[in-house]
């Protein structure tokens, strides 16, 4: 990673860029996470997996989550979704308590989640119908869904017929349906070769793009939070709280030629530095036996 220190800090914003995040904060608030707080039981003692998390996501923002692996991510993504309880804390979405889960918020997992003995258009349906639709209502929903992420031709296959790519679609398009206030996804292209990734990020920013969109996300890849990101929530383990909430000083619509830019290399110079502080790079001792002849090292 370049070190040139002629690189603007990544803080420091272009007036247009400056004038987006003006707007962005104008707009209204979609998720309001207060204080919160888990602690789970384990047969090694309590293990506080977050601490004190508060932060606001907009309509239409583009939140990136990211930290070092066991620093919580999942586990605030899951309590977003309601599939877990805060210990602290409370999350409101549009100003209403998250109880439970609920088709107000779609979710979109690493791991392929779609229904294996259901055809493509009936994956996207199983929502709509659960949530009270006919059945013609349903299909037809579903499959302006299906051709928002370019699956029309696909809509009778079954999952095991499609590319990871492909079902990551569908599991969005799913997520999609039901038209949910928030879309929270947890590493949701990890699993994908980088090709496929990339297609997938142009994908999801095309989709946002023309709905109504609030999208919280979680990632590993920093270049895949800054390229899509407007904010990203970085988090540190241990217990997990906020480290930092980074602008990210990236002009829109994005596009791959910006990976280059100096406020895209800044931004990224920074979560490096956030998420892989100096002290961890000191000499490992590894109590290995040496299995090479003497003369033998690579370095
Ligand atoms: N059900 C559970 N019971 C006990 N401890 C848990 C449970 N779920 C998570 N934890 C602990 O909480 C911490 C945070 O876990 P979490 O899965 O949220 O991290 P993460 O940031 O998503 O990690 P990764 O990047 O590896 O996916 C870890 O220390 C984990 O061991
Ligand atoms: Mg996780």
């Amino acid at each position: 990673m370049s070190q040139d220190s002629t690189l603007p800090d990544y803080k420091r914003q272009s007036p247009e860029v400056a004038r987006r995040f003006a707007e962005l904060k104008e707009r209204p608030v979609k998720l309001d996470v207060r204080s919160l707080g888990k602690t789970f039981d384990s047969a090694k003692g309590p293990v506080t997996a977050l601490n004190d998390i508060s932060f606001q996501c907009h309509r239409r923002e583009m939140m990136g989550v990211i930290g070092a692996s066991g620093c919580g991510k999942s586990t605030l993504i899951r309590i977003l979704a309601g599939l877990e309880t805060p210990s602290q804390g409370e999350v409101l979405l549009e100003g209403n308590a998250v109880t439970g889960p609920g088709p107000d918020r779609g979710m979109v997992f690493q791991s392929y989640t779609l229904f294996p003995w259901l055809t493509v258009k009936k994956n996207v349906m199983f929502g709509l119908e659960m949530t009270g639709n006919s059945m013609t209502a349903a299909e037809r929903e579903a499959r302006q869904w299906i051709e928002l992420v370019g699956l029309s031709k696909f809509e009778n296959s079954y999952p095991h017929e499609l590319s990871g790519g492909m079902k990551q679609r569908v599991a969005i398009a799913r997520a999609l349906a039901n038209r949910p206030k928030i879309l929270l996804m947890d590493e949701p292209f990890g699993a994908l070769d980088a090709q496929t990734r990339a297609s997938m990020q142009a994908y999801l920013l095309e989709i946002w793009r023309h709905i109504d969109l609030t999208v919280l996300f979680i990632t590993h890849d920093l270049d895949e939070a800054v390229y899509l990101a407007d904010r990203i929530l970085v988090l540190k383990p241990n217990p997990g709280e906020v480290l930092e909430m980074i602008e990210v000083p990236v002009a829109r619509p994005r596009s791959a030629d910006q990976f280059h830019d100096p406020e895209f290399l800044a931004t990224k110079d920074r979560l490096e530095e956030l998420i892989h502080p100096k002290v961890q790079t000191e000499k490992i001792e590894l109590p290995i036996v040496r299995m090479t002849e003497v003369g033998d090292d690579v370095e």
